[in-house]
């Protein structure tokens, strides 16, 4: 399998007939499991413009893309690749270039949590994590909106949280970074109005992934309380939230009147519940 593998049915990846250069593409960060999977899933199938799924284990990120494309019957690429390298845009548009393709749809989905409290955290920890929800998010985005924009098409989907509506306490920092992408996001669709670009901002509240066991949070009260969402219906109120035009996607039934609930609420009020919820733990 080569560097930059392409899975495709019927064509043998990087030979493009001459009609077929600069095709679109989505680019997926994150797509190897969770979320980023199942979007990844969701857009081959509604699209069919190739795939660039990006995240930083190679073996299960292979197989990953293999499934999309057998299942969608699309060419898939999958890019090893850790996102917050310094050149990790450099990388992702050179997989693009070389195969004749464009960004027609960056969906910024890698993300990280941190839970527990702020002043215990390894400050390594923070940092990977600003780099990550922040820092490699932004400058993605900085890089392939002028593309969209030139072209007078295109989308950004930034997946951010329920928890970028208010301040978290236990997961300060994650909720922060949430905050930062909501923010960024609506003020880039402002900025991008009339322009034929599209930037999109999803909150889902908890979905059923392996990310709250990895910033050790399973056993905290929201994961108790909160119905979680599976990815594939976050996948699925994505994709038609985005055929729709919103600009701020909330997946599920509860989602939205949570995220109403939380905006009007003071914070006087609602800071110290969303810290009983992700301070709390029951188990162990
Ligand atoms: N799960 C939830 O309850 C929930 C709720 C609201 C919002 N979200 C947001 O949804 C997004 C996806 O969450 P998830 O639950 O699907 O997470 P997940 O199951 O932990 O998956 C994370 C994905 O990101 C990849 N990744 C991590 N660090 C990376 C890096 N530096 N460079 C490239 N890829 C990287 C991982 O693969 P590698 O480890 O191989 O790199 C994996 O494919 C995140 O932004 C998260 O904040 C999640």
């Amino acid at each position: 399998m080569s560097e930059i593998p392409t899975n495709n049915q019927g064509s043998s990846g990087v030979s493009l007939p001459g009609d077929a250069r600069n095709r679109p593409a989505v680019v997926v960060t994150g797509a190897s499991e969770g979320i980023g999977l199942a979007i990844a899933h969701r857009f081959a199938a509604g699209t069919g413009y190739p795939v660039v799924m990006i995240a930083r284990r190679a073996p299960p990120l292979e197989a990953a893309a293999r499934e999309v494309a057998e299942r969608s019957n699309v060419e898939t690429i999958a890019l090893p690749l850790d996102i917050t390298a310094p050149d990790a845009a450099d990388t992702i548009e050179t997989a693009l270039r070389t195969r004749g393709l464009h960004a027609e749809i960056l969906i910024n989905n890698a993300g990280v949590g941190l839970g527990g409290d702020f002043a215990r955290h390894d400050e390594a920890d923070i940092a990977d994590l600003l780099d990550l929800n922040v820092r490699a998010l932004s400058l993605l985005t900085r890089r392939f909106l002028p593309g969209m924009i030139e072209r007078a098409r295109g989308s950004i989907i930034n997946i951010a949280s329920l928890g970028g509506f208010a301040p978290g306490p236990y997961q300060a920092a994650y909720y922060a970074s949430k905050a930062y992408v909501v923010s960024l996001t609506r003020a880039l669709a402002s900025e991008v109005g009339g322009t034929g670009v599209r930037v999109v901002v999803v909150a889902p509240g908890p979905v059923s992934t392996q990310f709250h066991a990895r910033m050790g949070a399973d056993h905290a009260l929201y994961r108790y309380l909160m119905p979680a969402l599976s990815a594939q219906a976050v996948a699925n109120a994505t994709w038609r939230g985005w055929k729709l035009g919103f600009r701020v996607i909330h997946p599920g039934p509860l989602t939205p009147l949570t995220s109403l609930m939380m905006r009007v609420t003071p914070w006087l009020v609602l800071v110290p519940i969303v810290g009983w919820l992700l301070g709390k733990r029951l188990g162990r």
